[in-house]
């Protein structure tokens, strides 16, 4: 059988019924328009890499996991942060650019205050919504939602102000479900960077714990309420719960022990060592950083201080 051509493609140029002069400005004009084009290209390939506005629809990863991601490694690629509006100043963005810049192949998905709400409206009903809404102060919520949204969806959560120094596939293997460090001194885990696969039941026992914290009314003049109702002491005391570490257990010496390393290879409870976190990935320690003032979250020491000299206010005007 014989493959017929386009009928009047033989022979002869197409550009026949141009003069040669026309020709070459033809050429030039489509050179200019491909080079433009190209520029064109690259300038959105950029801007798609950098901070991706959290949708609520299912579309909100760039790409969607595939089966090898599925199947071989257990924690989604997704790196969530959260900020207060997202124009935030150059510091933070340059610091979110980190993250970017060393994992391309994973989402990096910041959320602003209003995201925030609309996801916790979105996966959680209208009572737990409404306990959410009744914290006080920004760094609280900051602290919850980190937890459920990694509960609901999987991934990497680390604070608007941390740097990446080593990509994350260099420090969350594969078969890891639950990745975590300590804090240098021992009593607590840190909360500001951790990863986990989505409905992990550690998040799971500590979203519980913090809406049962929220529901019973807490201590908002006890001084150290941001971390004990969402931060660093209810996180600790839900990763001891669930995987039965003694209160009194110091944490840099227990995750070298026989029973962390079976914790590793049973449930793929990944730990790091204070130092291995802070190699990994390092923070501007915002709360002293002026320039984070606006990101929002920065000001926790002091949003958190105004609200215990207003409730001491209070307290002794009714008096
Ligand atoms: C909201 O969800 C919690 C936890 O699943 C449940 O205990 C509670 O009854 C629910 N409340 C409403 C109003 O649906
Ligand atoms: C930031 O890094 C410092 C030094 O590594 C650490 O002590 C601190 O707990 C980290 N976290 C926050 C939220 O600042």
């Amino acid at each position: 059988m014989v493959w017929n051509p386009v009928p009047g493609g033989g022979g002869g140029s197409s550009f026949g019924w141009l003069s040669r002069r026309r020709t070459k400005h033809v050429l030039v004009l489509a050179c200019v328009v491909l080079a433009f084009s190209i520029v064109g290209i690259v300038l959105i390939a950029k801007i798609d890499k950098s901070d991706t506005a959290y949708s609520l629809d299912t579309t909100w990863r760039r790409t969607a996991p595939d089966a090898k991601e599925r199947y071989v490694r257990m924690i989604p690629r997704v790196i969530w942060q959260t900020v207060k509006s997202h124009e935030v100043p150059k510091l933070a963005y340059d610091a979110g650019g980190s993250w970017t810049h060393l994992n391309p192949t994973y989402d990096r998905i910041v959320l602003d205050d209003s995201e925030v709400l609309q996801f916790v409206k979105r996966f959680y009903n209208e009572t737990e919504f409404d306990l959410f809404k009744s914290m006080p102060v920004g760094v609280m919520k900051a602290d919850f939602f980190r937890y459920m949204v990694v509960y609901i969806h999987g991934g990497v959560y680390a604070d608007a102000d941390t740097i990446n120094h080593k990509s994350i596939d260099e420090w969350v293997d594969s078969d890891c479900q639950f990745v975590v460090a300590p804090e240098d001194n021992d009593g607590f885990f840190c909360q500001w960077a951790f990863a986990a696969i989505p409905r992990h039941p550690i998040l799971k026992r500590l979203v519980e714990l913090i809406f049962e914290k929220l529901a019973n009314g807490p201590d908002y003049s006890n001084p150290h309420f941001v971390h004990g109702v969402t931060g660093p002491a209810i996180w600790t005391i839900a990763i001891r719960e669930v995987l039965g570490i003694s209160p009194d257990e110091k944490l840099n010496p227990f995750i070298l022990t026989d029973r962390a390393k079976t914790l590793r290879k049973d449930q793929g409870i990944c730990w790091l060592t204070t130092k291995e976190l802070v190699k990994a990935l390092s923070n501007l320690s915002a709360h002293d950083n002026p320039a984070f003032v606006e990101v929002g979250w920065s000001n926790w020491f002091a949003e958190a201080g105004d609200l215990r000299k207003k409730l001491a206010s209070e307290t002794s005007n009714e008096e």
